[in-house]
């Protein structure tokens, strides 16, 4: 089926190799089918050159101009994000804690007309992304700050290891660092049935049988089951930092972070 008109997007995806302006088509079909092929292996689909190079190159020039405006975190956490269990041993996964050291640029902070805003505005993708997830509907995120963020990862800065609390997390890199800031991840290394405590703190001692390490280069988007795959972003070094964006969907409209949670990622509430 072809299309009337160019979407807004058109020149931020990559659509001849990544047609999502027509999934019901043959070759949209037979994406889709691949994508969640990858999923299921994986724990991980990903598209490398999914935002064309000049989108990725205008995403790098917006997140380097709005970095001093950038909200700086630096504290620790245990991989479930919650609070530090006092009964168990301090190198026990409830207890042993993680560093997470990044700064965030928050949505409202990204021009309307960027390439990522473009592209999260678009219902194409939500539309993608939900028949990669075998979800009937996803919606955008409600929440001003959250819905489209971008990471930065400076000199000596990472993301321990932990479980993402959402069942699935969307990713578009847009530069390496020069060296570190590799995403490390252990999929499926917990479930619904079990926390398999003495897996986790395997990793967490160091042992890194179990391992995948991605590259990814910029423009790869990334759909990724983090609730039951540990991963990371190894510390970062040198001068170039690493810089993504995360968008997020939720399966209810009006999904928002709370005001305490606003403040702890974006250092104010909304
Ligand atoms: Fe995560």
């Amino acid at each position: 089926m072809s299309q009337a008109t160019a979407p807004s997007y058109a020149d931020v995806v990559d659509l001849t190799r990544y047609p999502i302006n027509d999934l019901d088509g043959d070759r949209g079909r037979a994406f889709i089918a691949a994508c969640r092929e990858e999923l299921l292996r994986t724990g991980v689909c990903q598209l490398s050159g999914f935002m064309v190079q000049d989108a990725v190159d205008r995403m790098v020039e917006q997140a380097i101009a709005l970095a001093p405006s950038a909200f700086r975190t630096d504290n620790t956490h245990t991989v479930y994000f919650e609070s530090t269990d006092e009964s168990v041993s301090p190198d026990h996964p409830r207890s042993a804690q993680q560093r997470s050291a990044k700064q965030t640029i928050a949505c409202d902070q990204i021009p309307m007309d960027s390439p990522i805003r473009r592209l999260y505005e678009s219902d194409d993708l939500v539309r993608f992304i939900a028949a990669v997830l075998r979800k009937d509907k996803l919606y955008r995120s409600a929440d001003p700050l959250d819905a489209v963020m971008i990471a930065m990862f400076e000199d000596g800065d990472e993301l321990g290891w932990h479980f993402d609390r959402s069942e699935f997390a969307v990713t578009v890199m847009y530069q390496d660092a020069d060296e570190g800031g590799h995403f490390d991840y252990y999929p499926a290394l917990r479930s619904a049935e079990s926390e398999n405590y003495g897996g986790v703190a395997r990793v967490l001692e160091g042992n890194s049988d179990g391992i995948i390490r991605l590259t990814s280069s910029p423009g790869t988007l990334a759909i990724f089951h983090g609730r039951h795959a540990l991963h990371r972003v190894s510390p970062t070094a040198g001068a170039k930092p690493r810089i993504n964006s995360v968008i997020t969907y939720g399966e209810d409209a009006d999904m928002r972070l709370n005001e305490l949670t606003q403040d702890l990622f974006y250092g104010r509430a909304e």
